[in-house]
């Protein structure tokens, strides 16, 4: 089966220095496949590139990005728009990247929905509503008049989830999604993540929680200084490291949970 996203032999460079080589992975219909290594590994950049969204000094520089048969690198940016969003959705690590900061959150809803689907505004406001609902906002209504200014970090971050995950993309590129998240709304934005998921859409998961990883990843991916490492079934790849640098990374992660849960029970 054709893989609905595929990175073949790609090279991405910001001014004229690469900072990811010989990236190659297959994303199929249906799958999660995290991505983790330590901060500068080039996680954004990949994902980045997949949306034709790197910046000015950032290009694709070799290799192949390929949603289906169709090479993306090779659009006209009007093809690119029309893939953007609606088939390949993508929650940044900074919310701020997908929200504009003069316009309400329920302008904001209304015109991606508008730009790839014909709705009206009160269903898109009932679709909105029920949405932040999920995500754990106490007053959705009030969130659909606010601007971003007026929302908490966490707060944001949950509004730039909704706003991609109301597109239903069939690629959600999601990019710590969940970093500045307390701990009911982080696992209220997995279970909507999942219910995405449900519906078929296929998900590149990245984050720094190897746990997320071991329970919601079909497949894994590490990676180093913009260099794959190891690349395989989660759950193998967790339990059974065979890179130095994933040895060295589950480790880091598992001896820090080691010493919190520690730090609880002596309190
Ligand atoms: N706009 C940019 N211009 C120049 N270099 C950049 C730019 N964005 C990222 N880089 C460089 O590319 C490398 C990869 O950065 P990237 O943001 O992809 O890392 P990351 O794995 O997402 O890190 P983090 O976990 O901190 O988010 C780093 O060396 C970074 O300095
Ligand atoms: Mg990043």
């Amino acid at each position: 089966m054709t893989p609905i996203l595929s990175f073949k032999d790609v090279e991405i460079t910001y001014g004229s220095k690469p900072v990811a080589r010989d990236i190659t992975f297959d994303l199929h219909e249906g799958e999660i496949l995290g991505l983790v290594g330590e901060s500068g590994s080039g996680k954004s950049t990949i994902i980045k590139s997949a949306m034709g969204l790197l910046n000015s000094s950032g290009y694709v520089s070799k290799g192949e990005i390929c949603y289906r048969d169709t090479n993306l690198l090779a659009l006209k940016e009007s093809k690119m728009r029309a893939i953007r969003g609606s088939k390949i959705g993508m929650i940044f690590q900074d919310p701020g990247a997908a929200l504009c900061p003069i316009r309400t959150i329920g302008d904001q809803m209304l015109e991606s929905l508008k730009a790839h689907s014909k709705i009206n505004k009160s269903e898109a406001k009932e679709k909105a509503l029920e949405l932040f609902d999920n995500l754990n906002f106490r007053d959705p209504e009030k969130v659909w008049k606010s601007y971003p200014f007026e929302l908490s970090g966490g707060m944001n971050q949950r509004v730039s989830v909704a706003l991609t995950m109301i597109m239903k993309p069939e690629i959600l590129l999601s990019d710590e999604a969940t970093s500045a998240l307390d701990n009911i709304s982080r696992n209220q934005v997995i279970m909507e993540l999942i219910k995405l998921y449900d519906m078929g859409t296929s998900v590149i998961f990245v984050t720094h929680d190897i746990d997320i990883v071991e329970s919601i990843c079909d497949n894994v991916l590490v990676l180093k200084d913009g260099i794959i490492r190891e690349y395989g079934n989660a759950k193998e790849v967790i339990n059974n490291p065979q890179n130095d640098y994933t040895k060295h990374l589950i480790h880091c992660t598992r001896s820090l949970r080691g010493k919190q849960l520690w730090h609880m029970a002596a309190k």
